[in-house]
């Protein structure tokens, strides 16, 4: 079942939410593009750049556990707009993290949907009772979207990371299902 749930692709009207693992190379290749990009991967835990062979050999190890699941969301033009994720799905403690990241090359603002397709996919059909984020210290733009968001501050981990040679804080933050 949550092999099932973890391989699946889902869709909200108009807009689609697909699994990395049933992408083609092109959907594949442009997201690998996004995740690169500066104005994204600034605000990821390493500052490394992802090669394609990396990215492939990525797609191939998520084809084979269950439990993480990473999604590109589509407009009805197949435009990706953002990817999502679940990762550490934990059915036990019905918990997971999350990741996001919007497509920086589209002008609208699309944080919010989304967070409401992370939302759907945690809370409704993986019945999970908790997601947890992680933020570097200094992304002030996520940090506050999350707060809108309605998840709350549990702590600050100090030098959690490095990036550009400094060790970096981050903060963490959960949301419960109410
Ligand atoms: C974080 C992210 C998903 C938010 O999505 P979004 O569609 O940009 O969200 P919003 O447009 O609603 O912006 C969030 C809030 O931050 C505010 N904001 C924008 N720039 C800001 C800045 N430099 N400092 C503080 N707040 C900022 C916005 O005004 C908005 O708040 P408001 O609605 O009260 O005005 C998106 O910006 C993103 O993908 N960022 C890069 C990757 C990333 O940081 N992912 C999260 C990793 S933890």
């Amino acid at each position: 079942m949550i092999k099932y749930t973890i391989q699946s692709n889902f869709s909200f009207g108009d807009i689609s939410a697909i699994n990395f693992i049933n992408l083609g190379r092109d959907d594949l290749l442009e997201i690998l593009k996004i995740r690169n990009d500066i104005r994204v991967a600034k605000w990821m835990f390493t500052d490394k750049e992802i090669t394609q062979h990396e990215h492939f050999e990525f797609i191939k190890m998520l084809n084979m556990q269950t439990s993480k699941m990473y999604l590109a969301i589509k407009n009805s033009n197949q435009k990706i707009l953002g990817v999502i994720s679940l990762t550490n799905i934990n059915l036990i403690d019905k918990s997971a993290y999350i990741g996001i990241y919007t497509n920086p090359n589209i002008d609208t603002s699309n944080g919010k949907l989304l967070m409401e397709i992370i939302k759907h996919i945690s809370f409704t059909q993986i019945k999970l009772k908790k997601i947890f984020a992680q933020c570097l210290k200094g992304n002030n733009k996520a940090l506050r979207f999350y707060k809108k968001e309605g998840f709350e501050k549990i702590r600050v981990v100090p030098g959690y990371t490095k990036k550009y040679n400094k060790l970096i804080d981050i903060v963490e933050l959960v949301l419960t299902k109410d």
